[in-house]
């Protein structure tokens, strides 16, 4: 197989997590250069500087640790930083490794300048962790063979590589792994004019007619994540072609999303369930988000990471030691009114959303 097919083959397959809408959204929308990349600004001009530097000393990129919130360029960064370099890129995230034996296969297969992406690198298994730390620090890995009075250990070179990995969870890695990496970078939600260019530069690549006030409107509802940029647009280019004339404007884009359930805040049914449970069910908190998943009977994995960032991003939820409270924000969303305490003197009846 030739190194241009192989890697094609290794990029548009679907990771755990990741729906074949998805897949799509990187085959047709994803930024491919570093020039391309909207946002992130600070991020963006220091590995420019660090793959300039590192292909001035013609060397391998250090290895790069990215941390954020779903949706906002991970995965996208990993793949520029491939082609920026001139390499081949080669996917994997930390549930698909399950064995040292696995990582080793990988890690052996490695030509000089690759890019080993790891996705959800928090969730490898603490037995391939180990295997990692000399491969990342030395290059190297050590075979051991048999047990007991008979092991046998073996030093096995590997090609200078650079590895790329992204998390949700920065906190869950462990030490030794994170201080691995030379580069840590995390990527913050995207400002509504930078949604903007987002949603201009999709619907241009999809041939979607769009005004101004109708990108203006999907950047604002996009939660601050481009990811959700690109899925409102599509939503909203369906209900154009369907409902409307083809070409996306304010108007429509408001028909849409409320037939998406998505508010003027870009906020969800998930999200709003969420807030209502601590101002109605809990008093506006403080509660603890195992108690919050508990009553929502969602997994607090999803709360933590698809839910909270964003609400915490724009102030309606804050973190106490005793757990989440709703904030004042919050109540003003809903149309409750907020005392101090945090506690309503009465109840008002549920509203519909
Ligand atoms: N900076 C950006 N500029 C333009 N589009 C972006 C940018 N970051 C992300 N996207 C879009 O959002 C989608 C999700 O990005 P991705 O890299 O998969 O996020 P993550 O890996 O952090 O979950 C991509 O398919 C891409 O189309
Ligand atoms: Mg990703």
């Amino acid at each position: 197989m030739k190194k241009s097919e192989e890697k094609k083959e290794v990029d548009t397959k679907p990771r755990p997590g990741e729906t074949p809408s998805e897949v799509e959204d990187f085959l047709d929308l994803r930024p491919r250069r570093l020039s391309e990349y909207i946002g992130q600004g600070q991020v963006v001009e220091t590995l420019d500087i660090a793959i300039k530097a590192a292909k001035k000393r013609g060397e391998p990129l250090d290895h790069i640790l990215f941390h954020s919130p779903p949706g906002l360029g991970k995965t996208t960064l990993a793949h520029i930083i491939a082609t920026e370099m001139g390499g081949r890129i080669i996917t994997s995230s930390g549930p698909a490794i399950e064995k040292g034996g696995d990582l080793i296969s990988i890690l052996t297969h490695l030509e000089k300048g690759d890019v080993l992406f790891i996705d959800e690198i928090h969730r490898l298994p603490k037995v391939v962790e180990e295997f990692l730390y000399p491969a990342m620090e030395d290059f190297c890995i050590d075979f051991i063979f048999d047990k007991g009075a008979h092991a046998r250990s073996h030093r096995y070179r590997l090609e200078r590589f650079t590895l790329v990995g992204a998390t949700t969870r920065a906190g869950l890695l462990s030490a030794p792994l994170r201080e691995r990496f030379g580069i840590l970078r995390n990527l913050d939600f995207y400002s509504v004019e930078e949604l903007n260019r987002v949603v201009k530069r999709s619907a241009a690549l999809l041939g979607v007619l769009i005004d101004q006030e109708g990108t203006e409107e999907i950047a604002k509802r996009s939660r601050g994540t481009p990811r959700i940029s690109n899925r409102l647009l599509k939503r909203v280019r369906d209900y154009a072609e369907i409902r409307g004339q083809g070409k996306i404007t304010k108007e429509i884009t408001d028909e849409a999303l409320r037939l998406e359930g998505v508010d003027e805040m870009g906020l969800t049914s998930l999200d709003r369930r969420f807030l209502e449970t601590i101002i109605r069910y809990y008093k506006g908190g403080p509660v603890g988000l195992e108690a919050i998943a508990a009553t929502l009977q969602e997994e607090a994995d999803t709360l933590v990471d698809m839910v909270e960032p964003f609400l915490l991003k724009i102030g309606f939820v804050a973190r106490t030691q005793n757990g989440r409270k709703a904030t004042e924000l919050a109540y003003e969303h809903f149309g409750i009114p907020y005392h101090e305490s945090g506690r309503q003197l009465s109840l008002p009846t549920r509203k519909k959303h």
